[in-house]
């Protein structure tokens, strides 16, 4: 795997690529990498010439300077992971390629996709991914980017991004990656103990039961489907949820009737031993 360090150094391998008329497939990520990075990577190699991932932890979606502290940085196993799966290109740029002095950065407006949710819980942070997410496409300058369905918030938020851009980006949401018992994968599972672990699965049985009740009933209502969550969550003994919300899942707002929307999604997060577990589950999409 090659790795590129600068902005300059990775821009003279891409353009010798795209001269030679090849696809690029391009996955941002923050490192500590699990499966559900991989088959981010695999994904983007089934559909393009060369792969090129980036490891950067960004500073500015951090809206706590601890957690950017605490971010785990494993680079060496992040990068025989990579290798593991035939990544072709990695870029691994320090804080001052990505965030020069004399950067002209373009504003955007989100349309209000950045307010609830996550957007809620952590003021700033989609703007620092929007930052970030802009810089990184326009030094790898990509025919696709690939991003997982677990940030669903962010995938949305980056979709209406590159409309903005009238960009010819194609974007890929990467369906949520589990572990056997329905966890979706993430790097904080980690912190979790032995018995948050055993609890942790309950967040996905309860999308499913969620996405059964919308799905089997003639007239689903979203309170009802929403109630029923809180009754499940209460008889499993969790109480801690950050949020529960059934939303269309272009404009993010939250939907009172399933009537009103062709696209929605049922987006939660739980905090179970202090770490903030997030899921969704489509529940349709028409
Ligand atoms: O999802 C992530 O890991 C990050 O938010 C991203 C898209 C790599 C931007 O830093």
């Amino acid at each position: 795997m090659e790795i590129y360090n600068t902005v300059q150094t990775l821009q003279q391998r891409l353009y010798q690529l795209s001269r030679a008329g090849e696809k690029i497939g391009f996955v941002p990520t923050m490192g500590a990498l699990h499966e559900g990075h991989l088959t981010l990577i695999l994904d983007a190699m089934e559909e393009n010439d060369t792969v090129v991932c980036s490891i950067f932890v960004n500073p500015t979606q951090f809206n706590d300077p601890n957690d950017l502290i605490k971010y785990p940085r494993p680079i060496e196993k992040d990068i025989q992971m990579l290798q593991s799966v035939g990544c072709q290109i990695l870029f691994l740029p320090e804080v001052e390629e990505i965030y020069p002095k004399d950067l002209v950065e373009p504003e955007f407006d989100l349309n209000g996709l950045d307010l609830p949710m996550e957007g809620a819980k952590r003021p700033g942070h989609f703007k620092g991914v929007v930052r970030v997410v802009y810089r990184l496409l326009d030094i790898v300058k990509p025919d696709s980017l690939y991003l997982g369905q677990k940030d669903f918030q962010q995938y949305s938020i980056i979709a209406q991004m590159l409309r903005q851009m009238n960009s010819r980006i194609r974007l890929v949401r990467v369906p949520i990656v589990r572990e056997i018992d329905g966890l979706a994968m993430s790097s904080r599972n980690v912190r979790l103990s032995e018995n948050g672990r055993e609890l942790a699965p309950i967040l996905y049985k309860v999308l499913q039961e969620l996405e059964y009740y919308v799905n089997s009933q003639p007239f689903p209502i979203p309170k009802n489907a929403l109630a029923l969550a809180q009754e499940l969550f209460h008889k499993h003994g969790i109480e801690n949820i950050d949020y529960f919300e059934i939303v269309d899942g272009n404009t993010l707002k939250e939907l009172h009737s399933f009537e009103d929307s062709n696209f929605a999604v049922v987006c939660a997060v739980i905090i179970i031993d202090g770490v903030r577990l997030l899921d969704n589950v489509i529940l349709f999409e028409k």
